[in-house]
């Protein structure tokens, strides 16, 4: 399949935006055109960016081949009805949104005015308007489009450095959820971990970096072998006296509430551990991890 050069046009010149925009004018596309952004935000955009064209919301279809919209997520549906007042420059436009938590649903009054739509979700935190030249390396891109469309934009995630996966619309709230559990409740649990350190007198500093280090350590093996396989402490060991220990020591130095949070965890802990051969061990610490609040 011969590759297209896409003419692109970027709706909202913010982190996203200009990140996913300069990684793909790097890797050979071309930007032509925003829409949108604030007077105040033109310096930073233009410094991402150079000096591009701005067009309007209606203007964009007959514009590009590309059009990305990354523009905050209560916004897409707005910004889509107006992107719709245009026609497509023909019936390969191409729109794709860039919101994890919506799907492509949300581009429907475009797609309405015969262009593909498409939502297609960096799995990445993007804090700045430009990735530098290591791209979105190694980050999931999940896609949601047309069978005939999926090619192109698997195209668009590679020239990026991403990895693309399809996702099923139906299953996106699902898929969601999981990357918040995993990339924003951890720091529920790591800020217990921090303030157990700090409070047996541990320097900040050197807790937090410790413990980043322990954690990326177990979140590797994890990675690598299974989160079964890879447990260790003193819940998979079966370890009674440890466990309750831990229980009383949170309770009357943090609070209830973060060795009620130890518990819900450990007892997570334990199911994990059911895949293992010594399962039976981790489930010996079941009946501790229910009566944590002794009154
Ligand atoms: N940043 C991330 O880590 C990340 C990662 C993956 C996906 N995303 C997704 O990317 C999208 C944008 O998020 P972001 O973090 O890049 O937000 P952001 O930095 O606030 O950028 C949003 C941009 O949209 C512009 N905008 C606001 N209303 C608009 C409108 N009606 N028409 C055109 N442009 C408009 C804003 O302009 P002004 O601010 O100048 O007014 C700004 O340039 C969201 O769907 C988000 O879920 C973000």
């Amino acid at each position: 399949m011969t590759r297209i050069r896409e003419r692109i046009v970027l709706v909202g010149p913010g982190r996203a935006g200009c990140s996913l925009a300069r990684g793909l004018t790097r890797a050979g596309h071309e930007l032509i055109a925003t829409v949108g952004g604030s007077p105040e935000n033109r310096g930073a955009v233009a410094a991402a960016l150079g000096q591009v064209p701005a067009v309007t919301h209606a203007e964009a279809l007959a514009a590009g081949t590309l059009v990305i919209v990354a523009v905050p997520d209560d916004r897409l549906e707005s910004v889509s009805l107006d992107i719709a007042r245009g026609t497509p420059q023909s019936s390969l436009t191409l729109v794709m949104h860039v919101c994890g938590a919506k799907g492509r649903h949300v581009l429907h009054p475009i797609a309405s005015r015969g262009a593909k739509t498409a939502a297609w979700h960096p799995l990445r935190s993007l804090p700045v308007r430009d990735l530098g030249p290591a791209g979105l390396e190694g980050a999931l891109v999940a896609i949601e489009c047309e069978a005939e469309d999926l090619r192109r934009l698997e195209s668009l995630a590679r020239a990026v450095r991403g990895r693309p996966a399809s996702l099923d619309g139906g299953r996106r709230d699902t898929y969601h959820a999981g990357a918040a559990t995993a990339g924003n409740a951890i720091l529920a649990v790591f800020d217990v971990g921090l303030r157990a350190l700090v409070h047996s007198g541990i320097p900040e500093a050197l807790a937090r970096e410790a413990l980043a280090n322990l954690a990326i350590g177990a979140i590797t093996n994890a990675s690598k072998i299974g989160p079964a396989a890879a447990l260790t402490g003193p819940v998979v060991r079966g370890d009674r006296e440890t466990v309750a220990r831990h229980l009383a020591a949170l309770r009357q130095d943090l609070g209830l509430a973060d060795a009620e949070l130890y518990a819900k965890l450990s007892a997570a802990l334990v199911r994990i551990a059911a895949l293992r051969p010594d399962a039976d061990k981790a489930a010996s610490v079941v009946d501790l991890l229910k009566k944590v609040d002794p009154t």
